[in-house]
């Protein structure tokens, strides 16, 4: 048995607009817009054996974030299935849009619930990270342009001095932006996200945008508090060319820039910790994401299974000296046959990256429970805990358990 470092966080990770009910902002306008053709154009996208799995990809209902899996009114619960797990950290956002409905106008409700919520969190002795945007915000401001609106940075900094000054010395762990460069590829270069560019200036724009809203955000937040940890969340690659010539590894070079590295030089001195996302390698050619073959060592959604990303991940972050959490680790995995191994075999590659001289010190799956997974709607289901789209029942999967025992024993 290896054993993980004392007070090694464990938990899961969840987000506002997949589980909480009926949101109103850039992403419940979004889907409401693209169900009818995502349910139509199911064929293109996924492979036979996807399609004759997940039929639900098909109709448009799956969609809709609609009621989600009603965690606004139903968090207690699900809290206490974490705490059960014996989770002792536990990740979560807010949904800025409830909190600013109308430009300037804070509604005092939602943000009594969120307190709330991190209340409950502390009480089951969980330490809460609380994300400030995990891709969704207000209305009004999708309507100036999103993060390209000209006050975005600002807008975003106020909100998050606001939350700060709320939630006060309960919160420890803020993460300003969950992987921003995942929003920028999908919503300014896939044009498959809000608001669905393809626009290489108004991807470098959003750039901008997005890593000076985190370095204001992280001075506001740290003028009103000094010992809170505030960092973002990063989505990190692991990519292979295709061939192996002096183009393919300049692409590869290219790549990397831009998805792992561009963003963490943009925020250099504000951040207090470091975060891995890590969830598939690809390979590129000339062309682009070959498209992937393997069915075996892959998720419900075709992503190839390669634990030895994490490793690599971890250590392309070991040189800039600060803590590091994973942030997001998981699988689309409904059957539950591979999500046991695929933690067992990612964490391995934490304790290899820990041995190396890495300073690990929680890891989040993702996600406690099923939910609303984006583009892709309710088929994916990434939850610990498995949930019933008719009766909205929650029921633990074995690998729930599987979990729990990893963090009783604190080792694999
Ligand atoms: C990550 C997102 C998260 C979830 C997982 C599967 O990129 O941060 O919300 O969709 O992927």
């Amino acid at each position: 048995m290896k054993k993980f470092p004392d007070n090694f966080l464990w938990g899961a990770a969840t987000s506002a607009h997949q589980i909480e009910e009926y949101s109103c902002n850039n992403w419940s306008v979004w889907e409401k817009k693209n169900a009818k053709k995502w349910a139509q154009s199911a064929t293109e996208k996924w492979q036979l054996w996807q399609q004759k799995k997940f039929p639900e990809m098909f109709e448009a209902e799956n969609y809709i974030s609609g009621r989600a899996t009603e965690y606004y009114t139903r968090y207690e619960e699900d809290l206490d299935l974490a705490k059960a797990g014996g989770h002792n950290a536990h990740r979560f956002s807010i949904d800025w849009a409830r909190i600013e409905p109308r430009d300037g106008e804070f509604d005092s409700k939602a943000i009594e619930h969120y307190k709330n919520v991190v209340r409950a969190i502390s009480e089951r002795n969980m330490e809460p990270f609380v994300t400030l945007w995990h891709w969704t915000h207000p209305l009004w401001l999708e309507e100036r342009g999103g993060v390209l609106a000209k006050d975005f940075p600002e807008k975003f900094a106020h909100y998050a001095h606001i939350m700060a000054e709320a939630l006060g010395e309960s919160v420890k762990f803020y993460v300003t932006l969950n992987e921003p460069t995942s929003y920028i590829a999908g919503g300014y270069i896939a044009g498959k996200w809000p608001p669905g560019e393809k626009n290489i200036f108004h991807m470098l724009q959003a750039y901008k945008k997005l890593s000076s809203a985190h370095n204001l955000a992280y001075d506001v937040i740290h003028k009103q508090q000094e010992n809170v940890h505030i960092g973002f969340t990063n989505i990190l690659w692991r990519f292979k060319p295709s061939k192996n010539t002096l183009f393919h590894r300049a692409l590869i070079r290219f790549a990397y820039y831009f998805t792992n590295e561009k963003f963490l030089r943009m925020t250099q001195d504000h951040n207090d910790y470091l975060s891995v996302q890590y969830y598939f390698s690809v390979t590129l050619s000339l062309m682009g994401i070959v498209k992937e073959k393997n069915t075996t060592f892959v998720t419900d959604l075709g992503w190839l299974i390669d634990p030895k990303g994490v490793y690599e991940s971890i250590m392309f972050l070991k040189k800039y000296n600060l803590p590091i959490y994973l942030t997001e680790d998981g699988l689309a995995d409904r059957s539950d046959m591979k999500r046991e191994k695929f933690i067992r075999d990612n964490l391995a590659q934490v304790q290899r990256a820990i041995s190396d001289g890495a300073d690990v010190q929680g890891y989040f799956h993702w996600s406690l429970t099923d939910n609303f997974e984006w583009d892709k709607g309710f088929w994916p289901q990434f939850g610990l805990i498995e949930i019933d789209r008719k009766t909205l029942e929650r029921k633990q999967r074995k690998s729930f358990w599987v979990y729990k025992n990893i963090i009783d024993r604190n080792a694999i």
